[in-house]
């Protein structure tokens, strides 16, 4: 029998070493490579040591055509979690559930596992973090105390299976978190990314023979990775993340990854003294508290998946008293930033190189879509002319190196979330075929960035 090596796991990204370094190559990671016994990587192990079959068993291939059925779904009763796994949780699916310590993880679990429980499913909730009597008091606290939710304390995955599998399989089971669980078959500390990895393993397994959806609770690191399970996000169905920051009273909820939905619909939540509450229309909330009379202001139209979300963005452009301007952003991209400032001092005609940029998107979203280029160039510009954007315009459009604004898709949806919330303009670039249709508000298109700044200095000229 062949001697068995050492294995090192990195315990944040999962990567394995013959020996231990001080620096984990694949994620940068200082001092996180750890020594652990059992097979580190399933990959290599027993398939490695499988002996070679001469004969194989024969199975049936099939083709593409043939009968396919839809997943079957529980809706879970709270409409933005549901719009977020794209309508329910899918029979025998695992989904990993991110998210800073204290964001509101376990109460979202908690309200979800509720609500399903008192339409009837079975629910089991398995804490491996908080007693059984730290848990009811939350549900307590919730309203909750009197659904039927079945509770333990728990981290051992055998005995939860063991467990779980007597009599009708749940319709959910909640294992919160998944650092905390071990299993027998692995002989590494518990939390270390082999027994997180085997633990998964398990409960997947079990998901998949009894039909329960699983969800796993997990951590994230201060750079909002999850830590450890990041080795769990390929092996589980859907990767949900639970975001916001405990400063604010929003939180989003982003699928990150998911087999069976989309991956663009975020469910907006707020955190309240009873729980969290949804938010059927964040564009309100986001928008409430609006400085209407300062420069450096814009709104940005935008979509996340199917619903349009109108937010604020704020620029402050300040001379800078350091020989290094200072760029900083939050709720944008630092690149996308940069990329706007040089596109605005190259064919804007700003000089921004003397000048702090500050960007921020208020209410602690985050944006990823580039059509927040034009809104954030409207904000700049305003901020370092010290002139007002009009309080009833929206800005929306992708920005090209050459300063020409894009069309973007989806602009009638946005035009139309504009209108309702009353606003009565929109700077855009409007694409062919939208001109023909009616729009539902007057929407100035333009086609290069040189408008957008000669449209603010003409309003500044006006008012002085
Ligand atoms: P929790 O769900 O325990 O977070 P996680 O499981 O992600 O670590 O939520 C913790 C925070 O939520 C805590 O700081 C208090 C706050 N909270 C409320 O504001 N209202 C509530 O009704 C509850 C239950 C918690
Ligand atoms: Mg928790």
């Amino acid at each position: 029998m062949a001697k068995r090596q050492p294995s090192f796991a990195c315990q944040s990204c999962g990567a394995v070493y013959n020996r231990w370094k001080g620096k984990c190559e694949a994620c940068g990671g200082w001092n996180t490579i750890v020594e652990e016994t059992g097979s580190a990587n399933p990959m290599v192990g027993p398939v490695a040591t499988r002996p070679s079959r001469a004969k194989g068993r024969i199975f049936p291939l099939e083709g593409l055509s043939g009968e396919a059925k839809e997943a079957p779904r529980t809706p879970s009763g709270i409409d933005e979690f549901d719009r977020v796994t794209g309508g329910g949780f899918v029979h025998g699916s695992v989904i990993l559930l991110g998210g800073d310590p204290g964001i509101g993880k376990s109460t979202l679990l908690m309200q979800a596992s509720a609500a399903l429980a008192k339409q009837g499913h079975r629910v089991a909730y398995i804490s491996g973090e908080e007693a059984v009597a730290q848990v009811r008091l939350r549900a307590e606290r919730l309203g909750l105390g009197q659904a039927p939710v079945e509770l333990a304390s728990e981290t051992n995955v055998e005995d939860i299976v063991a467990t779980l599998t007597q009599g009708r399989p749940p319709a959910l089971a909640i294992i919160d978190s998944i650092q905390t669980m071990w299993t027998e078959t692995v002989e590494s500390a518990p939390g270390t990314v082999t027994q997180v990895r085997g633990s998964a393993q398990a409960l997947i397994r079990f998901a998949k023979t009894t039909g329960t959806a699983v969800i796993l609770v997990g951590h994230v690191t201060k750079d909002g990775q999850i830590a450890g399970p990041r080795v769990v996000e390929h092996m589980v169905d859907a990767v949900v993340s639970f975001e916001g920051d405990t400063g604010h009273h929003f939180r989003i909820l982003r699928a990150v990854k998911n087999r069976f939905g989309p991956t663009d619909e975020i469910g907006v939540f707020e955190m309240s003294d009873q729980g969290l509450r949804e938010v059927p229309n964040p564009s309100e909330l986001f928008l409430a508290g609006r400085d209407l009379a300062t420069p450096g202001t814009a709104v940005f139209a935008g979509m996340e998946g199917t619903r349009p979300l109108l937010v604020e963005i704020q620029a402050l452009v300040a001379p800078t008293s350091l020989g290094n301007p200072r760029r900083a952003v939050v709720g944008w991209d630092q690149n996308r930033l940069s990329m706007v400032l040089a596109v605005l001092e190259a064919h804007g005609g700003l000089r921004l190189g003397m000048h702090d940029v500050y960007l921020n998107v208020a209410g602690g979203l985050r944006i990823t879509e580039p059509a927040a280029d034009l809104a954030a160039a409207a904000a700049l510009v305003s901020s370092l002319s010290g002139s007002p954007l009009p309080p009833d315009t929206v800005y929306f459009g992708e920005m090209g190196l050459s300063g020409a604004i894009r069309p973007v898709a989806q602009a009638p949806a946005r035009l139309k979330e504009a209108a309702k919330l009353g606003f009565s303009n929109a700077v855009s670039p409007v694409s062919r075929t939208e001109k023909k249709e009616k729009l539902p508000l007057a929407a100035s298109s333009i086609g290069h960035i040189t408008d957008l700044v000669a449209g603010i200095a003409a309003r500044k000229r006006k008012a002085s």
